[in-house]
């Protein structure tokens, strides 16, 4: 994992274990995003990440532990398919749900029985997990963004988006995230009735599920909590997003030539040059860590559309894809209709 080595970040790691102690709000990396955290037994603590975002306070939270940490202390059932995952890919990218002890604050999980852990792989999220209250505590971390934003994947986009005054104390510095998308979400908390249930897509895929415990998690169905990072829109930059596949994308580009209008794109096999552009990596891993900072990126870039060429499909690319969509649920068809009015159409 990289991440760039300064003077003094043991102390910043103490310094932030400390605000945390006493209720402060640190925003720290992780290898998926940066997180905005709180101590997870602090109900005060907690309201004070979804005042600072901006998040309806039903939606619940991940409890990021320590590696190590006894999960009996934060879950009432632990299934062997949990001791499996955490045994599997702990630490790193993956989130299991599971029922919540009842001595949790249900603050932590917007009400619901069930509780969200993680224990990342960033060297800075897991040195500040062990100096927060000895290593025994929990922190809840939505990604350190406003409610619908893109998640932040350095600590610059984090500064961006709580500047002065945004109501957070500390942010630790740990370089650009490896993973860049959202950490995998198993539901393994109606295992006897519903299964294993894949919650949210990302680098852990539900093959590597599979084949540790034995079951193919399955996509939700209508009864599955509510989840933000399931919202049909969510990650969406403020400049409209539309996916089109690479010949429309061609066409598009030949439409706006000439015209007033500007484009801003993010492609991956070879495109003319637009307003603003960015190649990502044509393989779904080095795609997901660099597509948020391209979002932001684009975003900035003055343009008034943002056009994405619709990544390869399959399971390698499902999280790339489902962040994709969400990012251009809503603006695709406005896209569609400047597109359409273009002089060159
Ligand atoms: O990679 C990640 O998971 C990042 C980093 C910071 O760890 N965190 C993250 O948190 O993406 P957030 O809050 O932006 O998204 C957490 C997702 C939400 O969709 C939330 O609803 C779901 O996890 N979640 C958390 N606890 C849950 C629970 N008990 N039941 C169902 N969904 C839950
Ligand atoms: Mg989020």
């Amino acid at each position: 994992m990289r991440h760039p080595r300064h003077r003094g970040v043991n102390q910043d790691i103490l310094n932030a274990a400390r605000a945390l102690e006493q209720g402060g709000l640190v925003a720290f990396p992780t290898e998926t995003v940066y997180g905005l955290g709180a101590d997870a037994e602090n109900p005060r603590a907690v309201a004070a990440i979804y005042a600072a975002k901006g998040r309806p306070q039903d939606h619940p939270v991940i409890v990021h532990l320590a590696p190590g940490a006894e999960l009996g202390y934060w879950a009432s059932q632990i299934p062997p398919e949990a001791i499996a995952l955490a045994a599997a890919f702990w630490p790193g990218p993956l989130t299991m749900i599971l029922k919540r002890a009842s001595n949790i604050d249900p603050a932590v999980s917007g009400g619901q029985d069930t509780i969200g852990l993680r224990c990342p792989a960033h060297p800075v999220a897991i040195a500040l997990l062990q100096q927060f209250k000895g290593g025994r505590g929990g922190l809840a971390a939505p990604s350190a963004n406003k409610f619908g934003n893109v998640s932040p994947t350095t600590a610059a986009h984090v500064r961006e988006e709580f500047g002065a005054g945004g109501g957070v104390d500390m942010v630790l510095e740990g370089g650009q995230s490896e993973v860049g998308i959202e950490s995998t979400i198993v539901d393994l908390s109606r295992l006897s009735t519903l299964g294993p249930v894949l919650l949210r897509p990302g680098q852990v895929s539900a093959a590597a599920i599979g084949q540790v415990i034995g079951r193919l998690p399955q996509a939700p169905d209508a009864a599955a909590p509510r989840a933000s990072g399931t919202l049909a829109s969510h990650y969406a930059p403020h400049t409209p997003v539309a996916l089109l596949g690479t010949a429309e994308l061609a066409e598009a580009l030949r439409r706006l030539q000439g015209g007033t209008r500007k484009a801003a794109l993010i492609y991956f096999s070879g495109m003319p040059p637009a307003h603003a552009a960015i190649q990502l990596p044509s393989n779904p891993d080095g795609y997901a860590h660099a597509l948020y900072a391209a979002l932001r990126d684009m975003d900035h870039a003055g343009a008034d559309m943002i056009l994405v060429e619709t990544p390869p499909q399959g399971e390698a690319w499902l999280g790339v894809n489902d962040r994709l969509r969400r990012a251009a649920h809503g603006s695709g068809e406005r896209v569609r209709a400047l597109l359409a009015s273009e002089s060159n159409a």
